[in-house]
C-alpha cells in the first residue's frame, strides 16, 4: 500500500526507538522528567518564544491556548475552515464556554480589514473578542502557506485592540521550509504557538505550545485540569527531540514529491489539481472522472494506494516520510491507469 492519506502516518525512525529505549526520565507533573523538559527548552528556543509544555496532541494543544487565553462566554475569531473550527468536535465551545466567529479566507489567509470589523465593542449585548486563532499551513486550503505579511496584518489588528493571537501551527514547519525562512518570523505574530512533532516530523506523538513564562505556567494549570499531566513521559519525549532535530530540513522533500505528483495528476483527463501545492499536500478534484471522492478513493484503494476524502468531489494526497520517490512514481502510474 501507498499511504497518502496524512502525515501523521509515519511510523517512528530507528533512531527514535532507539531514544525512548534510552530515555531519561522522571515525573513530568513534578518537572523532574529530564527529557520532557530538554524537549520544552528546545521547542521554546526553536519557536522564539520563553517556555513551551509538551501536551499529547495538537488538538489537545489548542484547546489548552483556548482556555488560557479565553474566559467563558468569549467569542474567538478563527478562518471559517481552520482546523479548531472545523475538526476538533466543537470541543473550545464544550471546554471553554466559547463562541466561533469565522472569518473567510483566501488560500487560508484571512483578510484583516474584514477580521477587524468582526472585533466586538463595549455594548453589554455582545461578547467579548477573546483571541484571535490563525493556521499555518492551512490543511484544509491544501497545505496553504500563510504569508509573513498576513500574519503580522492580522497581529497588528489584534494587538490594537489588545487581543491575544492563538497560532494553530500544527504543519508550520512546513511553511518555514518551503520559504526557506525561520521559523520565527510566523511564530513572531503570535502570543501562542502549538507545533505537532507526529505531522510530517515522523514523531509517534505529541504537541508543544510555546509562548510567554506567564502564558505557560497557566497553561500547564489547563493541562493537568485535562488530565493531561503526565508521568515518566520522557519515554515519548524523546522522540520529540529528533523530530525537532533532524527531522526538520528533509520536508523539503516532501515537498518535492508533492510537486511531483501534483504535475502527474494535472495531466491526467479527469482530475484537476485544485490547490497551489505550497507544502506536502495536493488536492484534487476528481468530478471529472464522473465519481464522488469516496468512489475514487474506494479504485485506488483496490488499487494499492490511499487518500481521504476532502468534500464530494475532492481527494487530499498527501506526502510525508514513509514514502519513497519511487511510490510516489508508482502511484502516479496507477492513478494513470484508472
Ligand atoms: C492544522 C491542524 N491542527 C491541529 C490538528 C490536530 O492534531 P491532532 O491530530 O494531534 O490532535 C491537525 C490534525 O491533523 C491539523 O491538521
Amino acid at each position: 500500500m501507498i499511504d497518502l492519506r496524512s502525515d501523521t502516518v509515519t511510523k517512528p525512525t530507528q533512531a527514535m526507538r532507539d531514544a525512548m529505549y534510552h530515555a531519561e526520565v522522571g515525573d513530568d507533573v513534578y518537572k523532574e522528567d529530564p527529557t520532557v523538559c530538554r524537549l520544552e527548552e528546545l521547542a521554546a528556543s526553536k519557536l522564539g518564544k520563553e517556555d513551551a509544555l509538551f501536551v499529547t496532541s495538537g488538538t489537545q494543544g489548542n484547546q489548552i491556548a483556548v482556555l488560557t487565553h479565553c474566559r467563558s462566554g468569549n467569542e474567538v475569531l478563527l478562518e471559517q475552515d481552520s482546523h479548531i473550527f472545523y475538526y476538533e468536535g466543537g470541543a473550545i465551545s464544550a471546554f471553554a464556554g466559547v463562541q466561533t466567529r469565522t472569518i473567510s479566507g483566501v488560500r487560508g489567509e484571512m483578510n484583516p480589514d474584514e477580521l477587524e470589523l468582526a472585533i466586538r465593542g463595549n455594548d453589554i449585548h455582545e461578547p467579548e473578542t477573546g483571541l484571535i486563532c490563525m493556521e499555518n499551513t492551512h490543511n484544509r486550503a491544501g497545505g496553504a502557506i500563510v504569508s509573513v505579511e498576513n500574519m503580522k496584518a492580522v497581529y497588528n489588528v489584534a494587538k490594537k485592540h489588545a487581543i491575544p493571537v492563538h497560532l494553530d501551527g500544527a504543519r508550520l514547519f512546513n511553511a518555514a521550509v518551503a520559504k526557506q525562512c525561520s521559523i520565527k518570523e510566523f511564530t513572531q505574530n503570535a502570543d501562542t504557538v502549538q507545533i505537532c512533532l507526529s505531522k510530517g516530523l515522523g514523531a509517534p506523538i505529541g504537541s508543544l505550545i510555546a509562548g510567554s513564562s506567564e502564558i505557560i505556567t497557566r497553561a500547564r494549570k489547563w493541562r493537568k485540569r485535562l488530565g493531561g499531566g503526565l508521568r515518566q513521559v520522557g519515554t515519548i519525549a524523546a522522540p520529540g527531540i529528533i523530530a525537532l532535530t533532524e527531522m526538520v530540513d528533509r520536508l523539503s522533500e516532501d515537498h518535492h514529491h508533492a510537486k511531483v505528483l501534483a504535475e502527474g495528476i494535472g495531466a491526467v483527463v479527469g482530475l484537476e489539481v485544485i490547490n497551489n501545492v505550497d507544502t506536502n499536500i495536493v488536492l484534487v478534484d476528481v468530478s471529472g472522472k464522473r465519481m464522488s471522492s469516496t468512489e475514487y478513493i474506494d479504485k485506488l484503494s483496490e488499487n494499492g494506494i490511499k487518500a481521504v476524502s476532502f468534500g464530494p468531489s475532492v481527494v487530499r494526497f498527501t506526502t510525508h516520510y514513509d514514502v519513497t520517490s519511487q511510490q510516489i512514481t508508482q502511484a502516479l502510474k496507477t492513478i494513470n491507469s484508472l
